[in-house]
């Protein structure tokens, strides 16, 4: 799912560069690390990319070995749900019956290999029968932009060596009351917004909860029949609703399973974020650029690729990003509010 337009990473992320086209942390961008992290499982054959039609030709800059029929060009975003049924369809007119993961583009991992032992075991249980699994996240603050898994610590077994829970209850981006009744229960969860089932459990899950975009499914899925060219998705998504796979699913559906995984996950919501996530000196400094030169300061962030020289005198907390046109600067625990910045662009004629 490649799909997000990316508002928090301004001015770095632009409506023609989102997040998950960039190099964030580490030498690959969002996209190919992504692909990578999961190319021992799925080799770049299988490999499905779902994102908006300006989009695709990047994506197949950023991955040359995805076969171009594997890059899905949206007319306009739809949400989540539309993305996991057309890659429903697709994968049915295929392979039927094959198992999928439909995974986020943008989301940073920081031990690949326990993550890749957490989704064979995934893999496992959406082989086995008609299961929709996701992975968990043990939460350590009230997020209210996350989705919620209350788990029945009694009915679990093992699969591949992994724990795999039944879900009592998934729960969507609850307000900040029940996000902090959830937490401090300590049955639930976060969903990692990563999923794993087979393509013909998730269609008849869509005829169950999501009629329309089951047809839609259904109509796409004839249309290709086996055949291999780049599938045309124009009428699937014109005539699509817009809702979240978590909301019309995984809200309703009665067979989910969850598998805890521990493996350094983080959605890089901001630019706090990507902060936290690096190592830092010992001031709590953390530096991206050509050239920084700091003073009296800690706790601080500077990302440029300007290749200008950047200096900051006796500053606590403050994120600066700078790219050819343009500079931010911030409270880092502010940073979120960098998307206010990108409206009032978005208002100018
Ligand atoms: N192709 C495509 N088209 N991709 C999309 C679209 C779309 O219309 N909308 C979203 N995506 C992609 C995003 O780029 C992202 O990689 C992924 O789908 C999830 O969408 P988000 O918009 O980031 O969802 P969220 O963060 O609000 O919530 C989801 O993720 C949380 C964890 O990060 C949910 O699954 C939550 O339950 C979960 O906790
Ligand atoms: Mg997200």
């Amino acid at each position: 799912m490649a799909g997000g337009s990316g508002t928090r990473f301004w001015p770095k992320s632009r409506v023609a560069k989102p997040k998950q086209f960039l190099r964030l942390v580490g030498e690959k961008t969002m996209l190919q690390q992504t692909v990578a992290r999961v190319s021992s499982m799925v080799p770049p054959e299988r490999v499905l990319i779902i994102t908006n039609k300006s989009y695709t030709a990047l994506v197949q800059q950023q991955l040359p070995e995805v076969p171009a029929e594997n890059i899905i060009g949206e007319p306009v975003g739809r949400n989540t749900a539309p993305v996991a049924a057309a890659a429903a369809a697709i994968i049915e007119a295929r392979t039927p019956g094959a198992s999928m993961a439909v995974l986020p583009s943008d989301h940073y991992i920081r031990d690949e290999a326990t993550f890749c032992g957490i989704l064979a075991s995934a893999f496992a249980k959406a082989e086995a029968g008609h299961n929709l699994v996701t992975i968990g996240i043990r939460p350590y603050r009230p997020e209210t932009g996350f989705g919620y898994i209350q788990t029945v610590a009694e009915k679990s077994e093992m699969a591949e060596g992994n724990p795999v829970h039944e879900v009592k209850r998934f729960a969507e981006k609850p307000d900040l009351k029940t996000a902090v009744s959830f937490l401090e229960s300590g049955d639930f969860l976060w969903n990692s917004g990563m999923f794993v089932w087979r393509s013909d459990v998730i269609l008849d899950e869509f005829r169950l909860h999501l009629p329309e975009l089951h047809s839609l499914a259904i109509t796409l899925q004839e249309a290709l029949a086996g055949g291999m060219s780049v599938p045309d998705v124009e009428a699937f998504y014109q005539a699509a609703p817009s809702v979240s796979v978590d909301y019309g699913i995984m809200e309703k559906a009665s067979t989910v399973h969850v598998l805890p995984g521990e493996f350094g996950w983080n959605d890089v919501g901001s630019w706090q974020a990507i902060y936290e996530l690096q190592d830092k000196d010992e001031a709590g400094n953390v530096t991206d650029a050509a050239e920084v030169l700091m003073t009296g300061c800690k706790d601080s962030y500077v990302y440029s690729r300007s290749g200008r020289l950047i200096s900051l005198v006796g500053l606590d907390g403050i994120g600066v990003v700078e790219t050819d046109d343009a500079l931010m600067v911030c409270r880092i625990e502010k940073s979120q509010d960098v998307r206010e910045i990108v409206a009032k662009l978005q208002e100018e004629p």
